[in-house]
């Protein structure tokens, strides 16, 4: 008993002190992975699903792939008590134990809240109670956090009606919000993945950075249909410059496996993405992934492109019509290309090795159809079906 006694007070120590020491590694050194649970359940989720969403990640090898983010979304959150302090609802019985749970599965704990008042599902926001909420996370061992504008939209609206003559009042406001949230995680001493979901409003890869956040959203969101995910994914042309190792641009989570799109068209939602050097958070029900699926989010050569060592986002190399070629350098000097069709009927779509670094020629690797192209010069031309693409990694 003594013994047991004595042990349990060593881990306690170790832990006051080393807990706040890890915290000095980098946070989100490469694009966070894992899984969130608004794409697929909305409203709807309960602890079940979150507990079972991190069952399957594990028995479908999507955690030993990558994916270790367990991320409950929006409506988990209940109300204040008389001290301020913030309970679930119904749904979700006991965070704490919930985050026990994804932590003895080898998974990460991510959490939802929002700046304003009210988050977009109209539950309690963290405005006011910031400090409070992220010591409230990091006793239930949270290790990533998504703080949603929402509802402060509605504060931003009335600071530029007070301040008419400052076009920056709103903007401030916002970036205070986002500053103090990003100081409460850092004063609680866990580290956490700090992630801004703004949709791109006044530029956050500008100011993101210096407020401690680790990645930002882009964009508004993405829905599970074609449309969309081209329109998000192809706008991010000239972003490549802000992303970097514990940075990252975030043109929003993955709709794959969620079933409203042709494989060719997943396929090109997941090349995107690692040329994006995107945030990976597969948003689909894990109990029913499909092989065509899994072989999607799972591919371990598209993965590598997205969490490459060098952590540089690529970008349009050129466009022609409804062709795009897309390049990201990656270490060891090669250079991951591409190729999408996005018209509705069958195309060639080139790529000359020696616009992109290769003079003399280079090894080629077609990443979906996972087979060597071999000694390549000049001109590589693919032929690529509606809505689809071809992946390549090029080497010396
Ligand atoms: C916003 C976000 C979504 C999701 C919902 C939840 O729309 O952009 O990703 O978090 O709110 O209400």
């Amino acid at each position: 008993m003594r013994v047991m006694h004595g042990l349990a007070r060593l881990l306690f120590a170790i832990e006051l002190c080393c807990l706040p020491l890890s915290g000095q590694t980098k946070v989100a050194a490469r694009p966070p992975m894992g899984w969130n649970s608004w794409n697929h359940f909305a409203g709807h989720v309960t602890e079940a699903d979150v507990r079972s969403a991190a069952d399957w990640l594990v028995s479908t090898g999507m955690r030993d792939a990558g994916y270790v983010y367990v991320n409950v979304d929006d409506t988990w959150e209940g109300k204040r008590d008389a001290r301020g302090v913030l309970h679930t609802n119904e749904k979700f019985p006991d965070m704490k134990a919930l985050g026990n749970y994804i932590h003895l599965k080898g998974l990460k704990f991510g959490i939802y809240s929002s700046p304003g008042a009210k988050t977009c599902a109209g539950y309690e926001g963290s405005l006011g109670h910031e400090a409070q909420d992220a010591k409230l996370y990091a006793e239930w061992g949270v290790d990533y956090l998504k703080y949603d504008l929402c509802s402060f939209q509605d504060n931003m609206k009335k600071a530029e009606a007070e301040h008419p003559d400052d076009p920056n009042a709103a903007k401030n406001l916002m970036i205070a919000a986002y500053r103090k949230m990003g100081e409460a995680l850092k004063a609680t001493g866990r580290p956490m993945v700090y992630s801004l979901c703004q949709y791109g409003v006044d530029q956050p890869w500008k100011w993101g950075p210096e407020l401690g956040a680790n990645m930002w959203r882009t964009t508004d969101d993405i829905d599970d249909s074609y449309g969309r995910m081209i329109a998000i994914g192809f706008s991010q042309a000239g972003l490549a410059k802000y992303a970097g190792p514990g940075h990252w641009n975030d043109p929003d989570m993955l709709e794959i496996g969620n079933g409203k799109m042709t494989q060719n068209e997943y396929k090109t939602h997941m090349s995107l993405w690692v040329l994006l050097a995107a945030p990976l958070l597969a948003g689909n029900d894990l109990t029913k992934m499909t092989e065509a699926d899994k072989n999607i989010l799972m591919n371990k050569e598209a993965i590598a492109i997205d969490q490459d060592a060098l952590g540089r986002q690529g970008d349009r190399l050129y466009q022609s019509g409804d062709l795009d070629v897309w390049t990201k350098p990656l270490s060891g000097g090669r250079v991951a290309v591409g190729l999408f069709n996005r018209s509705w009927s069958m195309r060639d779509v080139s790529v000359d090795l020696k616009e992109i670094g290769f003079k003399n020629g280079a090894t080629v690797r077609d990443v979906w159809k996972q087979t060597d192209l071999g000694r390549r010069s000049g001109v590589v031309t693919s032929r690529i079906p509606t809505h689809g693409v071809t992946l390549l990694v090029v080497s010396q």
